[in-house]
């Protein structure tokens, strides 16, 4: 007997069809599957053994033939321990009066015969709803399936599924309450006292998304300013929540849930190139994915590998990232915020006024040439954070990060009418070309651009970087043209390289 049944797998962020078909026939007992399945699929037969005999179906001694179609591309995952087990009990005599055609199974099963969620459950989600099918999930998966708005059973049991399969079992549509419009951050802008400058830095960065590095001796607040970058950030998009839930999901992180809130990733300085990017053995998205429509936050950048630095510079310049397996490629997303910090020495208090540097000047020199060469090129604002006084710690604070936020949305929605017929979205993708049509100044901010340039000795590089910031300031004041303030300022967040 031959029996076949709809499931899918994860490549990358999305999902794709697979039949499972089971054949039993004669001959001595045997349970084989084919088709490219990985490790985790091939135990599959011990779980799908085990919770079939624990959910009292028989299971007969026969010669049992488990081919999962495509055959010629590798899959991964447990979710097709729930089919293969359905189609066994079909074969072994378990009668169904549901039309098996209009169902997608995807679920693990534990020993006993729960059903047990498994990654990637919304990719797979996003292929039934594109194919019309009745996606059958376990019940904690359910939720973080429903974003995709495809018509979902969950269970909590093999019997369930297969009473609802015959009909004994009545089993209503998932329905979920997903709210996506309030978030909480637990920490706030309204907690960092003092630091104007660089608050106001930040402001400008998230408008305009570009890239920032926070400059300072310990204990200023770096650390403090770049975690509250996300709730400043205009509140996901629904599109921006599935992609960002979608990266969690096949990374086994979402944990049943949506990924509402901006996402914040700190990897540290000894991280490795892999760990970053993705990639190893079963390329799974990097921290640079894991941060995707949120920020990556590089605390103590200038100790960062190089090689590990190299790496960002392709999703810096297209938000996504090639990540390389044995014989193929994966593609994730990767549209992130880039946030470094850095002390301005070695020893942490060049320019201090509390405590005495205790670098040579060569060492300064050698830590600095860390941050300037790979970073220069993709990071748009420099900002110094010195150290605050007594009374500025114990005054009231200025900026809420709802405040905050608003002037973003203001400036974000400048941008957006502005290139309204263009292919970018905010100011840090302008091409040359474009600054050239967008980045109009008057005649007083081209002189004292012009004067800059010569006193300052900016490089092409810092002159484009210069004009990009300036159109954002001038976007905050929602001005078309750039005008000297906007252009001063632009000027003052350039790094001065010693
Ligand atoms: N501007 C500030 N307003 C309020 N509290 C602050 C401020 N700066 C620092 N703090 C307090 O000091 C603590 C340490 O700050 P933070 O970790 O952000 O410093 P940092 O600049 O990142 O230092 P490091 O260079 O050592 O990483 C914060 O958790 C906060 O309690
Ligand atoms: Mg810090």
């Amino acid at each position: 007997m031959f029996v076949k049944l709809k499931s899918a797998f994860v490549f990358g962020i999305n999902a794709y069809g697979v039949e499972v078909e089971v054949d039993s026939s004669k001959g001595l007992p045997a349970f084989v599957i084919v088709g490219l399945a990985d490790n985790a699929i091939k135990e599959s037969k011990e779980r799908v053994r085990s919770a079939l005999l624990n959910s009292s179906i028989p299971f007969k001694a026969t010669r049992l033939t488990v081919n999962l179609s495509p055959a010629d591309v590798k899959k991964e995952g447990s979710q097709f321990d729930l089919p293969i087990a359905i189609a066994i009990a079909i074969v072994n005599g378990v009668e169904i009066s549901k039309n098996l055609e209009e169902f997608l199974f995807a679920a693990e099963l534990s020993l006993d015969g729960k059903l047990r969620p498994v990654s990637g459950i919304l990719p797979i989600s996003i292929h039934a709803k594109k194919h019309n099918l009745n996606l059958v999930v376990a019940k904690e998966n359910a939720y973080e399936a429903s974003l995709a708005k495809a018509s979902i059973y969950a269970f909590d049991n093999l019997s369930q599924v297969l009473g609802f399969l015959n009909g004994y079992v009545d089993a209503k549509l998932y329905e979920a309450n997903i709210v996506f419009e309030k978030v909480d951050y637990e920490v706030d802008f309204s907690e960092i006292k003092g630091q104007h400058r660089a608050i106001r830095a930040a402001l400008i960065a998230v408008s305009g998304f570009h890239n920032i590095m926070l400059i300072g001796p310990p204990g200023t607040g770096k650390s403090m300013l770049a975690q509250r970058i996300p709730t400043i950030m205009p509140p996901m998009s629904e599109e921006e929540i599935i992609e960002t839930t979608k990266i969690y999901s096949v990374a086994g992180l979402s944990k049943g849930s949506v990924i509402t809130k901006r996402p914040f990733r700190a990897p540290h300085h000894t991280a490795s190139d892999i760990s970053l990017i993705g990639g190893g053995a079963d390329a799974k998205p990097g921290e640079i994915s894991l941060a995707h429509n949120g920020v990556l936050f590089l605390d103590e950048l200038p100790e960062f590998k190089r090689n590990v630095i190299e790496v960002l510079r392709q999703p810096l310049e297209n938000g996504y990232i090639n990540v390389s397996r044995a014989k193929f490629t994966v593609n994730y997303p990767a549209n992130f915020m880039l946030i470094g910090a850095a002390n301005p020495c070695p020893c942490g208090y060049y320019g201090s006024k509390v405590k005495k540097c205790t670098c040579s000047f060569d060492q300064i020199r050698r830590y600095r040439s860390k941050i300037s060469g790979p970073f220069l090129d993709r990071i748009d604002l420099y900002v110094e954070m010195p150290e605050i006084d007594y009374d500025i710690i114990q005054a009231e604070s200025t900026y809420t990060s709802y405040d905050l936020m608003q002037k973003v949305i203001e400036a974000r929605e400048f941008q957006k009418n502005r290139f309204f017929e263009e292919k970018i979205k905010t100011n840090s993708q302008l091409t040359p070309r474009l600054i050239k049509k967008y980045c109009k100044l008057d005649f007083q901010a081209e002189q004292t651009l012009k004067q800059a340039m010569k006193v300052l000795h900016f490089s092409a590089r810092s002159y484009t970087k210069v004009l990009k910031v300036a159109r954002t300031i001038a976007d905050l004041a929602k001005s078309d043209i750039i005008l000297d303030s906007h252009i001063k300022e632009a000027i003052s967040y350039r790094y001065v390289e010693n």
